[in-house]
């Protein structure tokens, strides 16, 4: 049988919370086949169950690799697709109904070759090895018109489709992933032709403080404009569905590059961190605080651009309940929460960012979180309290200038952090060329004589600093300094001249 190329690319394969318990079976034609599906083998049953992830995560400081994303290990069986379609539909509509529109929708099959096929089905033609009826989406893929893999697609375009199928202008595609708030899917915007990503909060975010902070954000997310920040186009609500659209990326995202190469290069984290940096610069400048900066939520285009998403999302809600949903679910604790956002302070600046973004490219560089725990709490202690492993002595190789710009980066004070994006994104493109960078720095030499400029301006000894230089030290330095060395030359040939006047004389 010609076997049709598949239709769309959906990042995630694996089949969803796949019913073992086989739902209504809808009676209907050939359903022989079907019938009872117990667990589904190996990684394919994906119901709500413990969380593994976590618990592993708990000894282990080793990022884990997404579950969603996991392409190998067996394909589900038939059975078990078509008890998860029935749970899906929940309508009594049978599986046969549903499979049969959606292949011939995706153009896996004729319309006069599935009426033959489900008359085989129907007159019971078509038997297994047991002799036993086989059911359409059984005898589909027997005959090659379909994979399992297929089926199981089949049967996660039709939940995305079942939860997204109210929103009016969208045709809904298939579904890209779910984080701890919401499910994100693949949809063509009718009016324009265009792919867009749709982020679908369950109805249970019903709180109205909560649901004015994601409007109000939402707006302020779509007044941006930048090459580096994920497109927002529109927010809205159909029923007691709330929804946010934005532009859709065809890439991959920074958590699936670490957990599949281990770490990014130094190279490659530095492009990445400046270019988020480029994109929260923009955002800080008209105000906004992105608050979940992570590496889930920086996507890298097939053409290697970073973008940054979920822009103005997470104020919505409070960021330690933020924390603790993400945490509830196991696709992360809060790795890469600021302290002052642990705290639960309520106006953050810039330098919180600095400092998501500064954990997230220690993740990057060392392939491990800057702070591990047994629960989020721990974690969330850490960041408060923990003194930070130097990411140079995790990962040797790492330049000393890295370790430095991410040091200053994770600074616990916000005060001692960069203060903003754009003093950041100059120490990157030093480090990038090579050298020193600039406000990091720490030179103990320069700290010397910057302290011994100080004892010259006053008599009270102080104290030689070697916390990171900042730029007003660096000025004074730059400024006090040729001040010295004059000051000293002046005096050395004084004295000098003193000397051979009495040896003259
Ligand atoms: N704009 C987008 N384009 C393509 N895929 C996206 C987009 N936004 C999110 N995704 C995918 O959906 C997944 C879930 O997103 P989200 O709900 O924000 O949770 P998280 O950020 O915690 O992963 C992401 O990990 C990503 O794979
Ligand atoms: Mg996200």
């Amino acid at each position: 049988m010609n076997q049709p190329s598949k239709k769309q690319d959906l990042t995630d394969t694996s089949p969803l919370a796949m019913s073992s318990g086989g739902g209504s079976a809808g009676g209907g034609a050939g359903a022989g086949g079907g019938g009872g599906g117990g667990g589904a083998p190996g990684s394919a049953n994906r119901g709500p169950q413990p969380d593994p992830v976590r618990d592993a995560r708990a000894d282990d400081t080793k990022p884990v690799p997404m579950p969603q994303k996991k392409r190998d290990g067996p394909p589900p069986s038939v059975a078990d697709v078509e008890a998860a379609i029935q749970e899906t539909a929940k309508s009594g509509t049978n599986v046969d109904t549903l499979v049969g529109r959606f292949v011939i929708d995706q153009g896996f099959i004729t319309r006069e070759e599935l009426d033959s096929v489900i008359e085989r089905a129907k007159t019971g033609s078509a038997v297994n090895a047991d002799r036993n009826l086989m059911s359409l989406a059984a005898i589909l893929v027997n005959e090659e018109y379909i994979t399992k893999r297929q089926l199981a697609r089949i049967q996660q375009q039709m939940e995305a489709e079942r939860s997204g199928q109210k929103i009016p202008g969208y045709k809904i595609m298939g579904k890209l992933g779910a984080g701890a708030m919401a499910t994100v899917v693949k949809a063509r915007q009718v009016s324009l032709d265009r792919l867009v990503a749709i982020k679908l909060l369950p109805p249970k975010y019903t709180n109205p403080q909560f649901i004015e902070r994601f409007y109000a954000e939402g707006r302020a997310a779509a007044q941006l404009n930048h090459p580096n920040i994920v497109q927002a186009y529109d927010v809205g609500k159909v029923g007691d569905q709330h929804y946010f659209v934005m532009e859709y990326v065809d890439g991959r995202t920074v958590y699936d590059d670490i957990t599949s190469h281990k770490r990014l290069s130094e190279k490659d984290a530095i492009d990445i961190t400046i270019q988020i940096a480029s994109a929260l610069l923009h955002a800080h400048e008209k105000g906004l605080i992105h608050r979940d900066v992570k590496p889930k939520n920086i996507m890298i285009t097939k053409e290697g651009v970073a973008k940054l998403a979920d822009m103005g999302l997470a104020r919505a809600m409070n960021d330690r309940e933020a924390a603790e949903a993400e945490a509830g679910k196991a696709f992360g604790t809060p790795y890469y929460i600021s302290p002052e956002q642990v705290h639960g302070k309520v106006t953050i600046g810039p330098p919180a960012d600095i400092y998501s973004l500064g954990a997230t490219l220690y993740h990057m560089v060392t392939g491990v979180v800057p702070f591990d725990g047994k629960n989020p709490s721990a974690v969330m202690h850490k960041h408060l309290k923990e003194e930070l492993k130097p990411p140079d002595q995790v990962n040797p190789r790492l330049s000393a200038g890295l370790a430095e710009v991410i040091e200053m980066m994770m600074a616990k004070g916000s005060k001692d952090r960069y203060q903003s994006c754009k003093d950041l994104i100059l120490d990157l493109k030093a480090v990038r060329e090579g050298k020193p960078p600039i406000i990091a720095h720490k030179d103990v030499a320069g700290a010397d004589l910057a302290s011994l400029a100080h004892i010259e301006a006053s008599t009270v000894p102080v104290e030689v600093a070697v916390a990171p230089a900042k730029s007003g030290d660096l000025a004074s330095t730059l400024t006090q300094w040729p001040v010295m060395l004059i000051l000293i030359l002046l005096f050395i040939s004084f004295t000098l001249n003193i000397v051979l006047w009495f040896k003259g004389g």
